[in-house]
């Protein structure tokens, strides 16, 4: 069972970046609901964030890549502008318990970008 932190560790509207092993993954909160997605473009697979824990575009309103700029929906994950438009990152399952951020298991495979 892997616990990755508490849901108000994460501030609303923002994004924190977790390492799970060889698994990096974003964590964003947006109004009071998590959202778990693998920090991999499904362009190049390469990490998406601009700074540590920095996955936003400038008004926040979509996780954008800094590579290339691929807009993804916060809710879904689902790129609607950039190379990989229609493609999507890949969601990670969870359960809260007591306000604990649970990962579901098995954790997906990353393949090293
Ligand atoms: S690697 Fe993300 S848009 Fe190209």
């Amino acid at each position: 069972m892997t616990t990755l932190c508490h849901v108000d560790d994460i501030a609303e509207g923002k994004t924190r970046g977790f390492e799970v092993g060889e698994l990096k993954l974003i964590a964003l909160k947006k109004n009071g609901s998590i959202h778990l997605y693998v920090n991999r473009c499904p362009h190049l697979g390469l990490n998406l964030e601009f700074q540590p824990h920095d996955f936003l575009n400038y008004d926040e309103t979509f996780i954008q890549c800094s590579t290339h700029g691929a807009m993804f929906t916060l809710e879904t994950g689902e790129c609607v502008l950039g190379p990989c438009k229609g493609a999507s990152l890949q969601e990670i399952g969870f359960t809260l318990e007591d306000g604990e951020i649970i990962l579901n298991e098995p954790l997906p495979v990353t393949i090293e970008s």
